[in-house]
């Protein structure tokens, strides 16, 4: 736990401008003596959010909503009162912590600023240079979205970047950590990115922690990415965080890619964020329910997209967030979709989008009336599995009642199945941990408790057979 002193509490206030730290969530226009913006904290059209640069204090019209810089952080941010000051401390470069993580610090600080010059870098090549406009244009973006997400360009050469930092005269070890340059096999550094659209990736505290590159040409591979490194966590992050703290909205759009990212803001679509190439952690996903408050997961309509939405229902599940899912059309991606079809046939899409217990009901149903006859019976166990997945008694028993309907299995039976299957769960799985310590005893449970279930409503149907 850190303390932070009230000369240090002052110091941190003294060095947070509000205008500036709300112009990083609200596009702020300049009104008489105080500023003016669409609040960031309900949804409205005509601006009636002001901040008053003399007083340091902001006032919403509209909802009520008021304060000063550090509430305007603790309510934007959902932060404590301390953690909303170390978030003030840290963009304003103030050290609160001990000494050895104050030279954790400044080694961050380093790469931070290094990482921010090098994004203003490729920014202007991208300005300057056709190859990667002419990319954009043909990609359909307007020339807005480079702004927006501060995209860039790599030049198609060895050393146009190393040139550069060396000129600024930064270690070229800090570029190298940062995935910048590499080593070839007899000691010369070179430049990664190479002919490649760059989009910098900004967290939610506005840090360029790394860059993604797409190739420009048929160049493999399509995507590089910054590697782990101290300022670069992907597992902590997501791609577009910063841009949807802008915006008023609480739905928030789960994606694949960057490109999905910037073709949904293209259309006006500013709520879409990526897991940055790996499939979605649980603390991404506490990142999504602190920042969101309904989840729509819109990944690519593949065996692979699939496969990772079912992954992502589960973690976001476990963090307590029941998602939605939207489908789209098979083999378009959400940037492929908007272009297609524009704005609205996306959010209809959304407001189409399937509760997550449905999505995964209506999977088990597919799935059954795709199986044989003979392995009918089998499937009920997905539905045993699914039904005693559910936590909600209510939408257990609407559950409970279309599979009662489907199978014509009496409710009572069907609830004494649910019932033994989280039973024999608890006991054997819970209780017994240690059995489980390996992955085959976890499947052997499941396959004697889908034998258990099985025989108990074949016994059941057996017996409700008039013949
Ligand atoms: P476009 O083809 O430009 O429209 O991009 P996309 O978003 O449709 O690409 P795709 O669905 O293939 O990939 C989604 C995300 O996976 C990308 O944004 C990357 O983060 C990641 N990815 C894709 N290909 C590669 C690759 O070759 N290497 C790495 N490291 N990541 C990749
Ligand atoms: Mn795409």
């Amino acid at each position: 736990m850190v303390f932070i002193s009230d000369e240090k509490k002052n110091q941190i206030i003294e060095n947070s401008d509000i205008v500036a730290i709300i112009g990083d969530y609200v596009d702020l226009k300049k009104s008489g003596n105080s500023y003016k913006g669409l609040c960031p904290f309900h949804n409205e059209k005509t601006p009636s959010f002001t901040v008053d640069d003399k007083k340091q204090l902001f006032h919403c019209f509209g909802c009520g909503e008021g304060g000063d810089v550090v509430s305007f952080i603790m309510h934007k941010e959902g932060l404590s009162y301390i953690d909303s000051m170390k978030f003030l401390a840290s963009k304003a470069g103030i050290k609160l912590d001990d000494s050895k993580s104050s030279k954790e610090n400044k080694i961050l600080n380093r790469f931070y600023d290094i990482n921010k010059d090098i994004m203003m870098y490729f920014y202007k090549n991208l300005l300057t240079d056709k190859a990667g406009q002419i990319y954009l244009k043909n990609r359909g973006f307007r020339s807005n979205i480079v702004n927006t997400f501060m995209l860039g360009f790599a030049k198609n050469s060895w050393d146009d970047l190393l040139n550069y930092v060396k000129k600024k005269d930064y270690l070229l070890d800090d570029i190298e950590s940062l995935g910048l340059i590499k080593k070839s096999q007899n000691g010369k550094y070179y430049d990664k990115y190479r002919n490649r659209l760059i989009f910098p990736i900004i967290n939610h505290y506005g840090k360029v922690i790394g860059f993604g590159g797409r190739s420009i040409d048929s160049t493999m591979p399509k995507y590089l990415n910054s590697p782990e490194s101290q300022v670069f966590k992907k597992r902590y992050n997501l791609y577009g965080l910063n841009i949807f703290k802008k915006q008023s909205s609480k739905d928030i759009i789960l994606v694949e890619g960057y490109m999905d990212v910037i073709g949904l803001n293209n259309q006006g679509i500013d709520q879409a964020v990526a897991s940055l190439g790996t499939s979605l952690t649980n603390d991404q996903a506490k990142l999504l329910k602190r920042y969101a408050k309904n989840v729509y997961i819109c990944y690519d309509e593949d065996n692979a997209g699939i496969k990772a939405t079912d992954r992502a229902i589960e973690i976001l599940l476990d963090e307590g967030i029941k998602p939605n899912i939207i489908s789209l059309e098979k083999g378009l991606d959400p940037d492929d979709f908007v272009k297609k079809y524009g704005r609205d046939a996306f959010i209809k899409k959304m407001d189409e989008a399937s509760d997550v217990y449905n999505y995964k009901y209506n999977k088990i149903l597919d799935l059954y009336a795709k199986s044989k006859d003979n392995e009918k019976f089998e499937k009920l166990n997905l539905f045993i599995e699914f039904l005693a997945s559910i936590k909600s008694d209510l939408t257990r028993e609407i559950f409970i009642n279309n599979v009662s309907k489907l199978f014509n299995i009496d409710k009572a039976t069907l609830k004494e199945s649910v019932l033994k299957y989280n039973d024999n769960y608890k006991k054997t799985y819970i209780n017994n941990k240690e059995n489980f310590s390996n992955d085959n005893n976890f499947k052997n449970f499941h396959q004697k408790q889908k034998i258990i279930v099985e025989r108990k409503i074949m016994k059941f149907q057996l017996m409700s057979l008039k013949l």
